[in-house]
């Protein structure tokens, strides 16, 4: 199983050195595994002037799966959208066809009182956000900028979905929904948009398949809403690329930080690109004092995922588990009672935990 580790800017290199960590010492216990390195992101730009560069490229399309940190800086705030550092993360999903980004919330019992809302609205909340990664209108065309006929500058982007992304992205979200509890929430804005249109056509006819997942659809500001209202009515929300991207941000903070939530963005065959939800938080870069478990719980939905190896996937979360029951926290998660510690002893503690 080759992985390939683009650890990125920022906080990144930080983070993915303590799921390295977590990682070989699965392979000192057997798991099979190959790492190797590349440079991504700003890293990407600094190194060979491009934030995706060829041999990056290269490596993440000979890899089994790739493993990320977080991308982009202040440094790099200045450059041309192109060399932006984002345009590397997009253009890697876009030339590897991960076009279904799942992002699971799970709120840990533990940090329960972590969590900006109040514990009987969040506690045993688990719901996952299956979004659309390489459609809607982060890549639909035309885009750009003009002068209109009054000689004013005008910016445009188009919103498009074809009708087989939207079925593809449906069947992820109802099979996601089958293996866990039944329920499906597809999240457009019908009342306005056609291409939410077509997407709730699609999803509906999809639902005809899977009589067994209870199917609802929902506007896209209700959902914002509810999410805050009465997050466990949900199970498994679907969702286009844009929407997907806002609600998800929403959603970690139900869990009480961002820097607890994994994610995968997957293809058709399931090889997949693995990575926290969260960004490279420059301001604390290089200060070990960022939390390390959602890039650790990524390299967990690494192995279940694009490996099947449900078991090593399983003793990285059950480690995660144990660590934040025997009161280890990083600053974000941190309070009165429990125990401080930085990113590496974080790690330090999962991988002895393992
Ligand atoms: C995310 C991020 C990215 C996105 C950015 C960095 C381009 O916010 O993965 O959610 O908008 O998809
Ligand atoms: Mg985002």
């Amino acid at each position: 199983m080759k992985i390939a580790v683009l650890a990125g800017d920022g906080i990144g290199p930080e983070i993915v050195g303590q799921a390295l960590k977590v990682l070989k010492a699965l392979a000192r216990d057997g798991l099979k595994i190959e790492l190797e390195e590349a440079p991504f992101g700003g890293a990407g730009f600094d190194a060979h002037g491009d934030p995706l560069p060829e041999p990056t490229l290269k490596l993440a399309r000979v890899a089994d799966a790739v493993l990320c940190g977080a991308v982009g800086g202040p440094k790099y705030d200045v450059l041309p959208r192109a060399k932006r550092p984002e345009q590397g993360i997009l253009r890697i999903r876009k030339e590897l066809g991960l076009f279904a980004n799942l992002r699971p919330a799970v709120l840990y019992p533990e940090l329960v009182g972590a969590s900006t809302l109040k514990p009987e609205v969040v506690s045993g909340l688990d719901l996952m956000i299956v979004r659309e990664l390489t459609g809607d209108i982060y890549f639909g065309e035309p885009r750009g900028r003009r002068n209109n006929a009054r000689g004013e500058r005008e910016g445009f982007d188009t919103m498009l979905y074809s009708e087989p992304e939207i079925r593809r992205i449906a069947e992820i979200g109802f099979q996601a929904a089958l293996k866990r509890g039944k329920k499906l929430c597809s999240v457009d804005k019908e009342n306005v948009l056609e291409t939410s249109r077509l997407w709730r056509e699609v999803v509906s006819d999809v639902a005809k398949k899977y009589p067994q997942v209870t199917l609802a659809h929902m506007y896209v500001d209700n959902a914002a809403m509810q999410l805050v209202r009465k997050p466990k009515q949900f199970d498994v929300v679907v969702t286009g690329n844009m929407f997907g991207d806002i609600l998800s941000d929403e959603a970690s903070m139900l869990t009480g930080s961002i820097g607890m939530l994994p994610s995968a963005s997957l293809d058709a065959q399931a090889k997949g690109l693995y990575e926290p939800i969260h960004g490279s938080a420059p301001d604390i870069a290089g200060r070990n004092v960022a939390n390390p478990l959602a890039t650790i719980l990524s390299s967990a939905m690494m192995l279940r995922y694009t490996f099947n190896q449900d078991e090593w996937a399983y003793r990285i979360e059950r480690a995660v588990k144990d660590v934040l029951a025997q009161g280890y926290r990083t600053a974000d998660i941190h309070e009165p009672g429990t125990r401080k510690v930085g990113t590496k002893e974080m790690g330090d503690a999962v991988v002895a935990a393992l």
